[in-house]
């Protein structure tokens, strides 16, 4: 392993708010490096460490790209998957966290449903822990692979406009890049019903939009998220046909943004809920494929991050 500087002093990855600009600019750096190796990218930095992925919710994308990750990183992987139905908030994660710890796994990989999960499982480990999404509150490595995606596209974050629309109040997604964007200079917009914006969302820096038509005007990217209605009581949104109406978006209310504007989503995505399935698959405006394929190097780096800090900092 070369000794690439990525200026972080922690064993874990909980979060980006508080990560400053020098090391989302190396993780970025890097995500690019491992990217452009994809055909062949077989190493040894995690040669005898072994990585659990712990999920207690859903996950296709996330989950597969740690465990690509891992391997191609030569760890051992071990993936643990728990119905969220079991979880008797917190205590089973605790007790859970204690059997895992006793394997002593140097990497945990956890989602969750309670916000702040990974931080408090932090408390009671010894291996490094990253948070692959916790509740409503953050998941720093899809902020990470979104940003790395934006650059790989030749496009700066600094001065970038970019909207995020849909579900906000109940999107980790939404807070982990709104904290990475404000911090690397982005004006972000977010656009979505009043029920699904969380009230005091301008502290953030962000400015705030109620309609599309307002929302969109001269942004280079919009970023579209699900509706989560898995964390909704059923009250915020109307039919999905009438959100649709209003909050979809589709190639001819994109005409709205900037001329030539490209689309991102994190996945699952809802086509003709809050994407149009022909704006989807279209590949010269959605960067959505692109977003999966450099998940995997996004990861990467952060595990080879995790890696070094824990070399420092535990000797
Ligand atoms: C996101 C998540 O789980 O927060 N998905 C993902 O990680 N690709 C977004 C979502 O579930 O809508």
């Amino acid at each position: 392993m070369d000794n690439f500087n990525y200026y972080f002093d922690n064993i874990h990855l909980l979060g980006i708010q508080g990560m400053n600009k020098k090391t989302i600019q190396s993780i970025l750096e890097r995500a690019q490096y491992f990217n452009q190796k994809k055909k062949n990218r077989k190493n040894k930095i995690l040669k005898d460490n072994l990585v659990i992925n712990l999920f207690f919710e859903n996950s296709t994308r996330t989950k597969a790209s740690f465990e690509i990750a891992a391997k191609s990183m030569s760890a051992d992987i071990l993936n643990i998957s728990v119905s969220s139905s079991s979880i008797k908030k917190g205590e089973t994660l605790i007790d859970t966290a204690a059997t895992l710890n006793a394997m002593h796994p140097d990497f945990l990989i956890l989602r969750h449903p309670n916000s702040g999960a990974a931080e408090m499982l932090s408390k009671h480990v010894e291996c490094s822990i990253i948070n692959a999404g916790d509740g409503r509150h953050e998941h720093p490595t899809q902020a990470l692979l979104d940003a790395a995606v934006i650059k790989e596209e030749g496009i700066n974050l600094e001065g970038l406009k970019i909207a995020i629309c849909g579900d906000i109040l109940n999107s980790r997604v939404a807070r982990s890049n709104i904290y990475l964007l404000t911090t690397m200079g982005a004006q972000v917009s977010v656009i979505g019903p009043p029920t699904l914006i969380p009230k005091d969302i301008e502290r953030m820096g962000v400015k705030v939009f109620f309609d599309l038509d307002s929302g969109l005007k001269s942004s280079d990217i919009i970023m579209i998220l699900r509706l989560q209605n898995e964390r909704m009581d059923g009250s915020e949104t109307p039919s999905k046909r009438e959100y649709y109406s209003f909050f979809g978006i589709n190639e001819n209310n994109l005409k709205l943004a900037k001329k030539n504007a490209l689309v991102m989503h994190p996945g699952p995505m809802n086509r003709g809920v809050e994407i149009a399935s022909l704006l989807a698959d279209n590949n010269e405006i959605s960067l959505v494929k692109k977003q999966v394929e450099m998940g995997v190097s996004v990861r990467i780096a952060c595990l080879e991050m995790l890696k070094l800090s824990r070399n420092k900092l535990l000797k």
